[in-house]
């Protein structure tokens, strides 16, 4: 892991982080950890075999022993494709729920560090720069209102033909954000060398600039 440049994007649900990850990863000709999809992966297998998410071991073992392949625009689950399934609302909270668990983040923990390959990686979620990549070389806070997040989350899941309920997003947004901060182990916030970047306002262009220009400038 050592050597390898790490450039880390933390923020809450629907900040938009995973679309300027993806993108600034691209430009750079970096490899991209959408660290969230492994939550939500374990979540979902978790669900496939009967494993409740309140039951700590059980989803730990299930993250543990993951068949998961990342390919272009498609994620799979013991060799199912799953993209769809897992970016559905419950999915999300129930990857929030066993995102708690202190076994279930060990279990995933080498996982992550193994995408650290040259020339480099940006990685996304709600720790990659206090615990998994705590050597990161530009570490990010990537925030929007939860009233502008709510509604990219709408606007996306009525894009893709899914019904949706903007109060019911909104809700369950305040939850997991809640959930994500409160809890003891690695809680979503902005450490103090991590940039703020508030994008209520910008655009994702304006976004990913800002985000390149701050990595050609690092010191
Ligand atoms: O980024 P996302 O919405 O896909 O993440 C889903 C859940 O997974 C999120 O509510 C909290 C958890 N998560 C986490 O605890 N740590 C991460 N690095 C990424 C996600």
């Amino acid at each position: 892991m050592s050597g390898i440049a790490v450039l880390a994007i933390d923020g809450p649900s629907a900040s938009g982080k995973g679309s300027v990850a993806q993108r600034v990863a691209d430009a750079l000709g970096f490899a991209y950890l959408d660290s969230g999809a492994l939550y939500r992966l374990s979540a979902l297998a978790a669900k496939q075999a009967g494993v409740v998410w309140s039951d700590e071991l059980g989803v730990a073992c299930i993250a543990a022993a993951l068949d998961v392949r990342f390919e272009v625009g498609l994620t799979l689950l013991n060799g199912r494709d799953v993209s769809a399934q897992i970016r559905s609302e419950e999915i999300g909270v129930g990857a929030s729920q066993i995102a708690a668990f202190a076994v279930v983040r060990q279990a995933l923990l080498a996982r992550q560090r193994d995408f650290a390959l040259a020339p480099g990686l940006v990685a996304d979620g709600r720790d990659m720069g206090s615990v998994v990549f705590p050597q990161a070389e530009l570490k990010i806070y990537l925030t929007a209102s939860a009233k502008v997040r709510a509604e990219r989350r709408y606007a996306q899941l009525i894009g893709r033909g899914d019904a949706a309920d903007l109060a019911a997003i909104t809700h369950d947004l305040q939850e997991r954000d809640a959930r994500d901060a409160a809890r003891a182990e690695a809680p979503l916030r902005q450490w103090p060398d991590a940039l703020l970047l508030e994008t209520s306002d910008l655009s994702l262009d304006q976004v990913v600039e800002q985000v390149i220009s701050w990595w050609k400038t690092r010191s």
